[in-house]
C-alpha cells in the first residue's frame, strides 16, 4: 500500500518534471541527484533514471561542478531562491550558458533538505548582448574619431586657408606695385593651397592612416608667426623655450600648435590688438603656454557661446590632462594660459 503511494508520488513527480521543457531537477541536502529530467539527461548526455543518487562531480567536469557546488551550498545555508548565469559544456564539448534558478527545498519542520533547480538555454542572448556591446562600443569609437576629425579640419586645414587668405589680401595690396613681387606670392600661395587640398583628401579617404610628420613646435609655431608677421600689422612677439617645448611629446606638440594657431588667429580676427605674443616656458618640470594680446578683450556673451576655436582649444586641453585658464576684460585684452605636466 506504501509501496504502491510512494511509486504513484514518484509517477507524478517525473511527469511534472517532464513536462518542464527546460532543464529541471532535485536534490536532497547532500547534492545527490533525487530526479533530473529528460532535458537535463540530453545536456549531460545521460539517461535521466542513472543520474539519480550521482553528484556534479560524477556528472560535470570537476571545475563546472565545484562551481555548481559552492551554488547548492549558499541556496542551503541562506534558504534563499537565486537566479545565475552559468557556464555548461554539453555532450559536444561546447560551451554554453544557462540561467538557473535554484530554490531551498524545505520540509514541514523548516528544515532544509535539498534544492530544486531548473535551468535554460541564454547562449544566443548573451551572443546577441555581446554583438550589442561591441556595437556599441564601435560606435561610440566612431563618434570620437568623427569629433577628431572634425576638430583638425577646423584647426588644421580651415586655420591653414584662412592664412593663405591672410597672404591673398597682402598680394592685393601689392599689385600696383611690382606684379613680379605678387607674382611669386601668388605661386607659393597656390602650392600651400595644394597642400592643404591633399591634406583635406588624406582626411576623407582613410582617417586613420593619417600620421602627423614629425616637427619641431618651436620651428612649427615660428614659421606661423612670421607668416602672419609679413601679412599683418600686428607686432607679434614669440617667447619660446625649446627645452620646454621638448619636454612635449609628439601628441601634446600637435595640440599646442593648433592652440597657438586658433589663438593666434582669434587674436587677429576678433581682438583688434596691436601687440600679440606667444610664450612657451618650463616651470617646475611643468609646461606653461601663454598666448596674450592688447586688444578689445572678450565680452561675455561671446565668450558663453563658444565656436569651434574655443570648445577645440579647450577640448584638446582635457585631453592632455592640462589646465587653462582664460582671462579678458573688455578693453583690456586676452590671454590664454595653459599648464601641462604632473600636477598640471
Ligand atoms: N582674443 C580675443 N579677443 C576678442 N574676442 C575674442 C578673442 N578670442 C575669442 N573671442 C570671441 O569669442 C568668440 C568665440 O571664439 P571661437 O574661437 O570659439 O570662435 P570663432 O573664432 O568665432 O569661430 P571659429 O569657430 O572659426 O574659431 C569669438 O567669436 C569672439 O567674439
Ligand atoms: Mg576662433
Amino acid at each position: 500500500m506504501l509501496e504502491e503511494a510512494l511509486q504513484q508520488k514518484e509517477g507524478v513527480l517525473n511527469a511534472l518534471l517532464n513536462n518542464i521543457p527546460d532543464m529541471a531537477w532535485l536534490k536532497d541536502k547532500k547534492s545527490r541527484f533525487i530526479a533530473v529530467n529528460e532535458s537535463y539527461g540530453k545536456a549531460c548526455g545521460c539517461d535521466p533514471e542513472s543520474v539519480v543518487g550521482k553528484t556534479d562531480l560524477d556528472i560535470w567536469p570537476r571545475e563546472l561542478a565545484l562551481y555548481y557546488r559552492k551554488y547548492d551550498r549558499d541556496v542551503m545555508r541562506t534558504r534563499q531562491r537565486i537566479a545565475i548565469e552559468e557556464p555548461l559544456v554539453d555532450r559536444q564539448g561546447r560551451t554554453l550558458w544557462i540561467e538557473a534558478i535554484k530554490t531551498p527545498i524545505i520540509d514541514a519542520k523548516g528544515r532544509v533538505t535539498g534544492l530544486a533547480g531548473i535551468a535554460r538555454d541564454i547562449t544566443e542572448r548573451r551572443i546577441l548582448i555581446e554583438k550589442l556591446r561591441a556595437g556599441e562600443e564601435a560606435m561610440r569609437q566612431a563618434m570620437k574619431e568623427r569629433e577628431t576629425l572634425a576638430r583638425d579640419l577646423h584647426d588644421q586645414s580651415i586655420q591653414a586657408l584662412y592664412a593663405l587668405g591672410l597672404e591673398l589680401e597682402l598680394c592685393s595690396q601689392l599689385m600696383p606695385e611690382s606684379a613680379r613681387k605678387t607674382g611669386r606670392r601668388l605661386r607659393a600661395i597656390i602650392k600651400e593651397l595644394n597642400t592643404t587640398i591633399r591634406e583635406l583628401r588624406s582626411f576623407i579617404t582613410d582617417v586613420r592612416t593619417i600620421k602627423p610628420p614629425p616637427f619641431f613646435l618651436d620651428r612649427e609655431i615660428q614659421v606661423f608667426l612670421d607668416r602672419i608677421r609679413k601679412t599683418r600689422a600686428v607686432r607679434v612677439l614669440a617667447r619660446i623655450d625649446e627645452e620646454a617645448c621638448k619636454l612635449l611629446d609628439a601628441g601634446q606638440s600637435a595640440h599646442v600648435l593648433n592652440i597657438v594657431r586658433e589663438a593666434v588667429s582669434n587674436s587677429l580676427r576678433h581682438s583688434k590688438a596691436r601687440h600679440v605674443t606667444v610664450s612657451i616656458a618650463r616651470k617646475k618640470g611643468q609646461v606653461c603656454i601663454v598666448i596674450r594680446d592688447d586688444g578689445v578683450g572678450i565680452v561675455k556673451q561671446d565668450f558663453d557661446r563658444k565656436g569651434f576655436g574655443l570648445n577645440n582649444i579647450c577640448a584638446r586641453v582635457a585631453e592632455m590632462k592640462g589646465r587653462m585658464q582664460i582671462r579678458s576684460k573688455e578693453g583690456r585684452g586676452t590671454s590664454v594660459r595653459i599648464v601641462l605636466g604632473e600636477g598640471g
